[in-house]
């Protein structure tokens, strides 16, 4: 066993996997920035009172998962444990909210949450995440959900459906908590003991219970959808038109509550399968109250996040091929010390020249040569002491093996030609 081994719920991200995070990043960024977002980035650490504010106190998030901790300056901080709590208080300290709306943002980066690890769980894990400010029409729910649908097509991922709810809003909420309460009431004795204690302090939440014993009671406890008020109604209606119209599939899935405080009207989630039970590879919905909750104007909002591991491993669950990273395509290799001189200053002339070199750092010609196979080179350049003498040196090809006998001066202007 190593000394040191890497803390629990944390991953290394080897090579051989970079890949895969390299495409998925460019796809993000590419279809992002293509649909009119623009990248914001933020700290990886905030006061904590944005987030017990932000995402809400009695959320498992703010109770159980934080990262949290005082700086040597006596201040209360936590590692992000989601975006958008920060980048709504970006939003507001940086004055984009006098900017045109809508204001469309997108970020990349590490997210931290104490939870308990499993497949597809993690305690440092990636997110990227997109929102939409200054819009209350349900376009803009549309357009996040586009984006995420399009991202997740672009990436060939199999069998993509929207799970779709609405979680209403100030107006109509509180008429389905008391229904949701009054119900859950009459089934005291039979429901867990989590879903007793839920059903008091954040009573949304034992729709998404996983107990055996819970779910006949949440299979027939009262829908939100059915409590809707006329605006929130019409907007669910308004977004599910537009779905309808371009075909994309989504179910209707009541018990889709979220584990985030600042949602109102819609929520959504994008299932994937071959990732087991951790099958959401990205949840989002509208937030018209948080900008507000933050001490910023009234502003709606719409946006979601992936977890960028559960995606790369529905990608290769579902087997699909990323483009390699490319590979420096020369590798110099040489026999003895004058040699060795000479591949010294051919490396600088060529990396000089915009051609992607390596040099051989050790071992016999032959060990070098597998080191070149290895590292994927198309061409080796060969120099050994008697070619020197003659001023020339020899090119290998890597994939026919073929080898050519070239004037040493010319070699940088000819590989810069043929790998152009
Ligand atoms: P969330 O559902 O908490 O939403 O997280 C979004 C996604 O992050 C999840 O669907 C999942 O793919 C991934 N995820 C969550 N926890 C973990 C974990 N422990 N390990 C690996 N992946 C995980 C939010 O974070 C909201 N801020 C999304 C949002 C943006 N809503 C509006 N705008």
């Amino acid at each position: 066993m190593p000394r040191f081994s890497r803390p629990k719920g944390t991953q290394d991200i080897l090579p051989e996997d970079q890949p895969y995070w390299a495409h998925l990043r460019a796809v993000v960024t590419q279809i992002a920035q293509s649909y009119g977002f623009e990248r914001i980035d933020i700290p990886m650490f905030e006061s904590t009172e944005l987030f017990a504010r932000g995402v809400g106190e009695g959320t498992d998030i703010v109770d159980k998962e934080m990262y949290s901790f005082k700086d040597k300056g006596d201040r209360d901080i936590t590692l992000r444990p989601e975006f958008t709590a920060g980048v709504m208080r970006a939003y507001i300290e940086n004055g984009l909210h006098v900017q045109p709306k809508p204001i469309r943002l997108y970020s990349i980066g590490p997210i931290f949450r104490y939870e308990e690890p499993q497949a597809g769980r993690y305690r440092q894990f990636n997110q990227f995440n997109a929102e939409i400010i200054g819009v209350d029409g349900a376009l803009a729910d549309l357009e996040t959900m586009l984006l995420a649908w399009d991202i997740y097509a672009e990436l060939k991922f199999q069998n993509l459906a929207f799970q779709l709810n609405s979680t209403g809003c100030p107006v109509c909420r509180p008429t389905y908590l008391a229904a949701l309460q009054a119900y859950y009431k009459e089934y005291e004795d039979t429901i867990c003991e989590d879903c007793r204690r839920r059903i008091v302090h954040n009573p949304l939440r034992v729709l998404d219970c996983k107990q055996h014993q819970c779910q006949p009671v949440i299979a027939a406890a009262p829908k939100i959808t059915d409590y809707l008020c006329e605006g929130c109604a019409q907007h669910f209606a308004e977004l599910r038109s537009y779905l309808d119209t371009l075909g994309k599939p989504y179910s209707l899935n009541h018990r889709l509550v979220r584990g985030l405080d600042y949602y109102t009207k819609t929520v959504f989630e994008v299932w994937a399968e071959g990732i087991g039970a951790q099958s959401a590879v990205c949840g989002g919905g509208r937030y018209d109250g948080l900008v507000e909750l933050l001490d910023g104007p009234s502003t709606p909002a719409v946006g979601f996040a992936a977890g960028m591991e559960r995606v790369v491993m529905v990608m290769k669950a579902q087997g699909i091929t990323v483009p390699e990273l490319p590979q420096p395509p020369v590798y110099l290799a040489y026999l003895g010390d004058a040699s060795r001189q000479h591949a010294v200053r051919l490396l600088a002339e060529l990396r000089a020249a915009g051609v992607g070199t390596q040099i051989a750092m050790q071992g016999s010609l032959r060990s070098q040569l597998r080191q070149a196979d290895k590292r994927q080179a198309k061409v080796t350049v060969i120099i050994g002491e008697d070619e020197l003498a003659r001023g020339e040196v020899t090119l290998r090809d890597m994939a026919s093996g073929e080898q050519t006998t070239v004037a040493a001066a010319g070699v940088v202007a000819l590989l810069r030609d043929r790998l152009a």
